[in-house]
């Protein structure tokens, strides 16, 4: 029951989430003061001045009460330190000494290629490691290594910076590197996956990269994930990626954010997105060094997701030129949800036919500082683009203005970036921002399917929403998620939680999932029930409910309130049930078994303990 990261199995997690203490993993990222039982501190992911991010060792979870930011140590290491979900579990596990079972095609299981088959991934970034070696030496020792000096050089770049960004080079002719590690017995497949060489019609193999200067990819754990290879001088294709893969997808690597990250102190103040390698280099050869790449593509959510996980600000910069403000419009879209609050996102134009390779050179590092300081809020490229677009003067330009901004707004989580775009709207639109708010609020973007761009930012901004009354279902979560152990006392009943779980109740075969979990394992803590749901439906659910503290801390108290829940659903559940198999008995007959279940309940609903006053679990907290 893991969805989509499920490629490792949750008894794994489990497993992980027992052996290692969310506060070890907390604490040297940030200074936890202890507190009753909990421990808390200022939050790590939002500005604040007085502290409101609780870490339960209890739960082996966290909670801001600022910004709503929540999970376990493996979300903590996904948000704070930028992982992917894999990389996270693995790093855990490192800590801990475990080995993670890999049972499908690769991390992040995104990979068509190889599905179903097993495949040493071990083995693909060891190979891809042996090329980067191989490239490099190249770079130094190949006979024919002078043209791509003098072509580094050309461009201006050091030795130094070669030797930082780890360039090399892939010589001339076909079987170089195939030949290389060949020899030092990686198998053609396993090149094959690595992406460094392509299969023949009859089965032999050739290098992909050939006469080319090579920079290397390294994912944010520092492993090299893949290559891209620039033509030394003029010529078609300009540059060569490495394929997706089982270990590389372009949509979700950066080039450079690894060596940016890497050896820092703190989080940058602000990344900025170039569009080439060479720009990322330049930049760091002018002493800018927070700049990243994607690989040929259009930012993707997933990269600025990671861009977010690092910090605060992310400055897009892109040609002057038609195709670069749509590029950059297409940037703005994938960042609107993510725009939580403090975090920014601006863009910044170089006038057309500069790059900002050729822009620090002939102009410095500090005319591109300068340039970026001045970049374009994201809001001000978004009112600016519609007003372009639409003419506010009339009143069907203004009507059209404020539906699109609308729409957009809507995209954005809650917060004071969405209410300053909603004003603005209004004001530009010269409506009532009540008005704005209502296309909002109808503009469908389904605020609550966001998936991931909601993370954090919880249920705020719906009216009511918050404070309907927990229904029981809701409550017996809660307590469970607070204290899975109380599951043992209170499943006492031969078939209880089969009858819960065909509870004609929201969330009732879900509640019924949980119970039987916790009395399989009541040494489950609140973290693995939310790994467990991390990509389901219920996710962001349970995991508010974990963040939530129960009121009733006492454990008598609790044990008394969860097995009262959890009598009412029974005694709901128990008459649904009898009424169904009474329609049945009627209309047809009941084979044994049923017949004996009927009686079975017929007798139960006599006993005065299982009615819905008898149970202690009275009162209803609202
Ligand atoms: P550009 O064409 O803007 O090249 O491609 P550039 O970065 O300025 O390169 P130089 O300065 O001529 O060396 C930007 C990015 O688009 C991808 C590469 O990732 C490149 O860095 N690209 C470009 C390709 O993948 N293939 C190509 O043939 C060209
Ligand atoms: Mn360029």
């Amino acid at each position: 029951m893991a969805g989509a990261s499920g490629r490792i199995p949750s008894e794994f997690i489990d497993d992980l989430l027992a052996r290692v203490d969310i506060v070890d993993v907390i604490e040297p990222r940030v200074r936890l003061r202890q507190r009753g039982r909990d421990f808390l501190a200022r939050c790590p992911f939002h500005e604040e001045r007085t502290p409101s991010f609780s870490v339960s060792r209890e739960k082996q979870f966290y909670y801001c009460f600022g910004c709503r930011a929540s999970g376990t140590a493996i979300t903590f290491l996904m948000e704070y330190d930028g992982l992917g979900f894999v990389d996270a579990v693995e790093e855990l596990a490192e800590r801990v000494g475990m080995e993670v079972p890999r049972t499908g095609s690769g991390p992040g299981g995104a990979g068509p290629e190889g599905r179903g088959r097993s495949m040493d991934l071990d083995a693909v970034y060891a190979a891809l490691e042996d090329a980067n070696r191989y490239f490099r030496l190249q770079l130094r020792e190949h006979p024919g290594r002078d043209r791509a000096v003098e072509y580094l050089k050309s461009r201006g770049l050091s030795g130094e910076l070669a030797a930082r960004f780890e360039l090399g080079f892939a010589p001339p002719g076909w079987e170089g590197l195939a030949t290389a590690l060949g020899d030092a017995g990686k198998e053609a497949q396993v090149l094959e996956h690595a992406g460094l060489v392509t299969r023949r019609e009859g089965g032999t193999h050739y290098d992909r990269f050939r006469d080319r200067v090579m920079f290397p990819i390294r994912d944010r754990r520092g492993r090299v994930v893949g290559f891209g290879g620039r033509i030394i001088g003029d010529g078609e294709p300009k540059y060569l990626n490495s394929p997706d893969g089982p270990v590389f997808h372009k949509g979700r690597e950066l080039y450079g954010q690894y060596q940016v990250l890497r050896g820092r102190g703190s989080r940058p103040a602000r990344l900025v997105v170039v569009e080439g390698y060479m720009d990322v280099v330049a930049l760091a050869q002018y002493g800018i060094d927070h700049a990243v790449a994607t690989l040929g593509t259009a930012a993707t959510r997933d990269h600025l997701q990671q861009l977010y996980r690092s910090t605060r600000e992310v400055v897009f910069c892109f040609d002057g030129d038609a195709a670069g403000r749509d590029a950059a419009w297409r940037a703005l879209e994938q960042a609107l949800p993510l725009m939580r609050d403090g975090r920014l996102a601006a863009f910044l134009f170089l006038p057309e036919g500069e790059d900002p390779d050729s822009f620090v050179r002939s102009r410095g590092a500090e005319a591109f500082e300068e340039a970026m300081a001045s970049a374009m809020p994201l809001s001000d490229f978004l009112f600016s683009t519609l007003l372009g677009e639409s003419n506010p003067v009339t009143l069907e330009g203004r009507t059209r203005i404020v539906e699109r901004s609308a729409a957009l707004a809507a995209a954005a989580p809650p917060g004071a970036f969405r209410t300053m775009l909603v004003d603005r709207t209004a004001e530009i639109g010269r409506v009532e921002r009540e008005e704005v708010q209502l296309l909002l609020a109808g503009s469908g973007q389904g605020r609550d399917r966001g998936g991931q761009a909601r993370r954090g930012s919880g249920g705020g901004g719906r009216p009511g929403g918050e404070r309907r009354v927990p229904s029981l279902v809701r409550q017996a979560i809660h307590l469970l998620l607070n204290q899975p152990s109380l599951a043992t006392a209170a499943v006492r009943r031969k078939g209880m939680i089969g009858l819960i779980e065909r509870l004609e109740l929201d969330g009732a075969p879900l509640l019924a999932e949980l119970l039987r979990a916790a009395s399989e394992n009541p040494d489950l803590t609140a973290a693995s029930f939310v790994e467990r749901y991390r990509d389901h439906e219920a996710g962001p659910h349970l995991e508010r409910l974990a963040a939530t503290p129960h009121l009733i801390e006492d454990g008598e108290a609790r044990k008394a309130e969860f097995s009262g829940v959890l009598d009412r659903l029974y005694e709901q559940a128990r008459r649904q049930r009898q009424r169904w198999l009474k329609e049945k008995e009627r209309s047809g007959a009941l084979d044994a078994e049923e017949k004996e279940e009927f009686l079975r309940l017929l007798a139960e609903g006599g006993r005065p303990r299982a009615t819905a006053a008898g149970g202690p679990g009275r009162g209803m907290r609202g």
